[in-house]
């Protein structure tokens, strides 16, 4: 399958997916009997997996999908980015961050440092992918759906150049010379 210049294969089947967001329902709702979790699917991203998974979950939960956006602060420190649609009070909650796939880390740390600056009550994630990237740093991810290499996929949400987000399974494609490509959020 080709998406603008790049050739795609198939990587993860919609049955695959399925049966691991089950799994991962399941988990959550065994630690969280008892809580009301707040759901944050981090958009665009996770529309259809936060989509997909809270499906599954049955336990009282509230959900706000959000969006990472970029501006220039006063100071000359660069872009900063930050949580926008947070349309309820976080304090003393506890927040389960739902995002797509975690590559180098930094977008996921400054989500859960501004999260916890709002005096939450914990602060865990669940990532249907993480990148090798990710794993060597060490970053945690306590609900993940699957470990991957280096491959830049797209498909459930994910994007290239802003396509490929509706496809229904998720596919890969060689990681050389990809420098840079990196989907948008
Ligand atoms: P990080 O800050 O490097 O962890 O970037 C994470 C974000 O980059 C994800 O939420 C995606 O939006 C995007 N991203 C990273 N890798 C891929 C990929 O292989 N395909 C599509 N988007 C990606
Ligand atoms: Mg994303």
């Amino acid at each position: 399958m080709k998406i603008k210049d790049l050739d795609f294969e198939k990587f993860i089947g919609e049955e695959e997916i399925k049966q691991k967001i089950a799994f991962i329902a399941e988990t959550i709702e065994n630690h969280y009997a008892g809580k009301t979790p707040v759901f944050l699917p981090i958009l665009n991203g996770s529309f259809m997996f936060g989509a997909d998974l809270l499906k599954h979950i049955s336990i009282p939960c509230r959900v706000s999908f959000v969006k990472i956006s970029s501006y220039v602060g006063t100071v000359s420190s660069g872009q900063i980015k930050t949580l926008i649609g947070l349309d309820e009070s976080l304090f003393n909650q506890d927040i389960l961050i739902v995002e797509d796939i975690i590559d180098t880390g930094l977008t996921l740390q400054k989500i859960v440092e501004e999260l916890k600056s709002l005096g939450t009550k914990s602060v865990e994630v669940i990532s249907l992918l993480r990148k090798k990237s990710a794993r060597d740093k060490g970053i945690a991810v306590k609900y993940l759906g699957f470990e991957i290499e280096s491959e830049f996929v797209v498909g459930y949400g994910l994007d290239y150049d802003g396509l490929g987000r509706n496809l229904r399974e998720i596919y890969k494609t060689d990681s050389e010379n990809l420098a840079g490509k990196n989907g948008q959020v």
